[in-house]
């Protein structure tokens, strides 16, 4: 990607102050040191699932099986609001992962995640590291919508995490890139504010993959001065993967 280019996401992103310094923008893979690898904050909510006996099962699927489970997934009742499942989008060979909440009205209609307007600034987030939407993978914790896009409920997450956690197996990223606070506190199963949780490397689950915390692009949309912490966050998580912490 050219450096017009680039500065022309980061101006998206809100950050031109900081592009008119004449800084170079941290590509992604930049050999710096990695961020201080932190341990995620103590598990502090339940995750008791009422399909924890199928989570061995979906583990052992194929990418084909798991995008057809998925899609005929009714196992927390979702589906009845649903238009159609959104199972995930990107490389399946990806490096970076990104991973939100839930599909919103936009998502449900078309299938594929942030395909609305958050996921044009997360396109643009993405730009500015170097990346184009395609070379990632991204998806949601949960895939279906929940209606009115309310919060995930805890027997939501639980139902969908195994395909989540599947889709991570088969992926092995790099570096998982956890967007919003839904996203972050289900991923690192804390309760623990996104504030505290930015600024730090995580790793998810058991895999020791290295997860980098930032805003939710809906939030940045209404909240542009955030943007700025943002474009740190996003800086963390490329120092992180150039400098191999996974
Ligand atoms: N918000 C999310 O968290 N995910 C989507 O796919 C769309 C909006």
């Amino acid at each position: 990607m050219s450096d017009a280019r680039r500065l022309q996401y980061l101006e998206a992103m809100g950050i031109q102050a900081w592009a008119e310094r004449g800084a170079a923008p941290a590509a992604a893979g930049v050999a710096e040191a990695p961020g201080a690898i932190a341990e995620p904050a103590p598990v502090s909510f339940s995750t008791e699932s009422s399909i924890e006996a199928g989570d061995s099962d979906v583990a052992r699927l194929d990418w084909d099986a798991l995008q057809a489970r998925v899609k005929g997934c009714t196992l927390c009742g979702l589906e009845k609001t649903r238009t159609q499942t959104v199972f995930g989008v990107g490389n399946r060979s990806a490096a970076w992962m990104v991973v939100g909440e839930a599909p919103g009205a936009d998502e449900d209609r078309q299938g594929e995640p942030f395909v609305g307007r958050a996921g044009q600034l997360l396109n643009e987030m993405l730009w500015a590291l170097g990346l184009e939407r395609a070379e990632v993978y991204i998806a949601n914790v949960l895939k279906c919508r929940p209606p009115g896009n309310r919060d995930p409920s805890p027997n939501e997450v639980a139902c969908c995490e195994p395909y989540l956690k599947r889709q991570v197996a088969l992926i092995k990223p790099k570096i998982i890139l956890a967007v919003g606070r839904i996203a972050a506190q289900n991923l690192l199963k804390t309760d623990t504010r996104i504030g505290a949780l930015r600024g730090r490397v995580h790793r998810y689950a058991d895999t020791g993959i290295p997860l980098v915390v930032t805003y939710h692009p809906a939030y940045l949309l209404r909240s542009p001065l955030e943007k700025r912490k943002s474009w740190d966050d996003l800086q963390l998580a490329a120092r992180t993967f150039g400098g191999g912490a996974g």
